[in-house]
């Protein structure tokens, strides 16, 4: 029977997924594991979901014989050396989607609260000041939306903005098919034309300080600035600066240079304390409903590889669609991606009399990744020559 073993408190709707896909044997472990405690609980596994804070290494990998697949339930896949799973045959799945319209939706809530001036408005009541003007304070309708990096998350914010009588622009590197009205248009115009900039480029080195102060000193000074992307793409100082001397209006940030560890660590910024900046705790995905698709998205993942060896969407290994599995056996082969290899396991369904109904290649770098179907039982002997042959790196029967 397929064990699956669950880390670190995953959503209720996994398990109820992999139930109603027939998976019964699940292990739910509430923390994160390492060292001999997750050596122990991967022993038995043949799919293991965790969540960030569960380190799946090289050499936990190599030491987990049975390990088929990985679900990552959460966005990132840093906790998992990629490389050695693909190396060991094992496909590591993760949730890229799943949050996206949590994100979306904080920034539309943010763009309109900024251009009201509620953060002011709100921080002032609470000190028992009524400030009942409505200068500086603007509906979004009809004002530009500039949306920087538009995957995802930006393309889904831009549907939405428009939903609330916005108008929408965005630069992306990339060429990207404009969905509703959005025009792209080039970096410095967005940041010298859009009432709301709203940044959604990933993480790294070529996004590093994007917006900085040169960047900043474009906007128009009742433009407002709102980064739910990654804490180090603005610079921190030159925004603080350009805050205090008004030349912004106002600022919503989700994400931080430096970011507390955990609760028990203080938040320590310069735009603490300042009136017209919201600042949220990296929340911006964080929600019931996103928890909850996160948990079906890689469950769903897991199941479709398990029944049917299907890696569509995988991290890090060739992509494979689903295809039913309608016949009676499916060998999924996982082998080094060299010249020869298909031929030899094709040469040897044949000497056994058996004919393949469908088969699927895909490679990727180092590894080709092979589901073959054949309507007939698989003798132990063809098995063991598959599994045995000099390129395979994994093999299965389901
Ligand atoms: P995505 O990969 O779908 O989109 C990123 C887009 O940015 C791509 O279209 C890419 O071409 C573009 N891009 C790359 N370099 C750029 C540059 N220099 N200038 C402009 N555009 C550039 O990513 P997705 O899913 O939309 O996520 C966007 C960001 O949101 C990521 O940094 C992610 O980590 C973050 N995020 C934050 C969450 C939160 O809780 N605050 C939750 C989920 C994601």
């Amino acid at each position: 029977m397929t064990k699956i073993v669950l880390l670190e408190k995953i959503h209720a709707s996994a398990v109820g997924l992999l139930n109603e896909q027939g998976f019964t044997d699940i292990a739910e472990i509430p923390r994160a594991l390492s060292g001999g405690e997750l050596l122990d609980a991967l022993s038995e596994a043949d799919a293991v979901g965790i969540r960030s804070n569960t380190h799946l290494s090289a050499e936990i990998l190599g030491a987990s014989r049975r390990l088929q697949a990985i679900g990552c339930f959460c966005i990132g896949t840093n906790q998992v050396d990629l490389t050695a799973a693909m190396a060991l045959g094992i496909p590591v799945f993760n949730a890229p989607f799943s949050n996206t319209r949590s994100v979306a939706e904080l920034v539309i809530a943010q763009a309109i609260l900024l251009l009201r001036r509620i953060p002011e408005k709100n921080a002032r009541t609470h000190r028992g000041q009524w400030d009942k003007t409505a200068q500086g304070a603007y509906e979004v309708r009809n004002k530009l939306l500039g949306i920087i990096g538009y995957g995802n998350i930006g393309a889904q914010v831009g549907i939405l903005a428009e939903s609330v009588g916005m108008r929408v622009c965005y630069y992306d590197p990339e060429s990207k098919l404009p969905l509703g009205n959005a025009k792209p248009m080039t970096l410095d115009a967005v940041l010298e034309e859009a009432d709301v900039v709203t940044l959604h480029v990933p993480g790294g080195s070529g996004t590093e300080n994007l917006i900085n102060g040169a960047r900043l000193a474009l906007m128009k000074p009742s433009a407002v600035l709102i980064n739910a992307s990654r804490g180090k793409v603005v610079d921190i100082d030159a925004l603080d600066q350009a805050l205090r001397a008004g030349k912004l209006a106002g600022a919503a940030l989700d994400v931080y240079p430096v970011e507390p560890r955990s609760e028990k660590e203080e938040f320590v910024s310069p735009l603490r304390g300042l009136d017209n900046v919201i600042l949220t705790p990296h929340i911006g995905g964080s929600t019931e409903e996103a928890q909850d698709n996160i948990g079906r998205e890689v469950a769903d993942k897991l199941a479709r590889f398990l029944k049917a060896g299907t890696t569509r969407s995988a991290v890090n290994f060739p992509e494979i669609a689903h295809l039913e599995k309608e016949v009676r056996s499916r060998i999924l082969h996982v082998h080094r991606n060299e010249p020869g290899v298909i031929a030899r396991m094709n040469a040897d369904f044949a000497a056994s009399g058996l004919n393949i109904v469908a088969q699927q290649l895909q490679t990727r770098g180092a590894i080709g990744y092979a589901i073959t179907d054949v309507d007939a039982p698989i003798s132990d002997a063809l098995m063991r020559k598959l599994c045995g042959a000099p390129a395979t790196i994994r093999c299965h029967l389901i």
